[in-house]
């Protein structure tokens, strides 16, 4: 059974994946405070927000507003979303070490998302990932609809594995393997995560899970079995993503460590700090 790594990183996604979605978007002021305690929790990586088109995405308008507030913890790293070139010129004017760019494995996710076809993504990514390499800014690339589509139902996964490796070879370090709607189960998991190994080394994998079935830890503990050593996740498990409808948040950040814990695994966050913010942001996004 174990090829479970004996440390485990946590991408916590809250802050944009989760406040993506929510329709009454929070004040950049409680986003702030919010990454200021995930970055008291021991967290090594907390996404900040995404330099996007407002118009298509309000709810991060704020992030240039929030990224320049919030305490740059030494040795936690804050990535913002990067969709284009005036989005990586933003990111750079702001001072952001890390961005992550994001393709989709589904032709009709991409339009809908980017509002451009899977190859013209490619084309917009490579002066972003230059731009970010002349500064010495990580890039991060995530490939959405891993497991399925909102509008397509299956995707192949062969077409999965040309995304993966097309954003590796851009030179992303990381490639996150996301299961945007949350459609993904054991079986797939595993021929996914096998297939994309075939050309993207299992330390740059990771695993984006959302919850919509219930699935996501199973999902996960499988990643886990087969060397996957970063999980994206999200505090509360707030999120969706707006250009799919239905979904629902991300796996919550406190479920994942709970998992690890039971595991064994170290993760060198304090559980119970992260789970006091999960009800604390949990309450905010209610009452909002
Ligand atoms: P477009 O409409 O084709 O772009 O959108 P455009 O170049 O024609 O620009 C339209 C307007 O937006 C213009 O303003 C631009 O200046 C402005 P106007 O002249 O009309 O006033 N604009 C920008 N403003 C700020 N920052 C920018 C930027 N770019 C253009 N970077 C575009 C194309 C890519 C911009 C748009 O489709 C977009 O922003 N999409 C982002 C969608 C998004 O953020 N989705 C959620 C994140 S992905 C996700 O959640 C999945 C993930 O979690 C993994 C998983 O679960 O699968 C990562
Ligand atoms: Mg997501």
């Amino acid at each position: 059974m174990s090829n479970i790594p004996k440390r485990i990183k946590i991408v916590e996604v809250g802050p944009r994946d989760g406040l993506q979605n929510e329709k009454n978007p929070l004040t950049s002021d409680i986003k702030i405070e919010l990454i200021n305690r995930l970055g008291q929790t021991g967290l090594p990586v907390i996404e900040a927000g995404a330099f996007v088109s407002p118009k298509w995405v309000p709810q991060m308008a704020d992030t240039n507003q929030v990224y320049s507030h919030i305490e740059k913890k030494p040795g936690v790293s804050y990535p913002v979303l990067v969709p284009n070139q005036r989005g990586m010129e933003l990111a750079i004017q702001a001072g952001v070490r890390e961005i992550a760019v994001f393709a989709a494995a589904s032709e009709t996710f991409s339009q809908k998302n980017i509002n451009c076809s899977i190859r013209e993504s490619f084309e917009r990514f490579a002066p972003v990932i230059d731009l970010a390499q002349q500064h010495d800014i990580r890039v991060r690339g995530y490939v959405s609809c891993v497991m399925g589509c909102p509008y397509e139902g299956e995707v192949s996964r062969e077409q999965v594995l040309h995304v993966a490796r097309t954003l590796y070879d851009m030179g992303c370090y990381e490639i996150s393997l996301g299961d945007t709607i949350g459609v993904g189960t054991v079986p797939k998991t595993r021929a996914v995560i096998e297939l994309v190994c075939q050309h993207v080394p299992i330390e740059s994998v990771a695993a984006h899970f959302h919850d919509t079935y219930g699935q996501a830890i199973v999902n996960i503990y499988e990643a886990l079995r087969m060397g996957v050593s970063v999980i994206d996740s999200s505090v509360g498990g707030l999120g969706g993503c707006p250009y799919a409808k239905g979904a629902t948040g991300n796996v919550a950040t406190e479920k994942v460590l709970f998992l690890l814990d039971g595991l064994g695994v170290k993760h060198g966050i304090k559980s119970a700090e992260l789970e006091k913010i999960s009800v604390w942001i949990k309450r905010i996004v209610r009452e909002s």
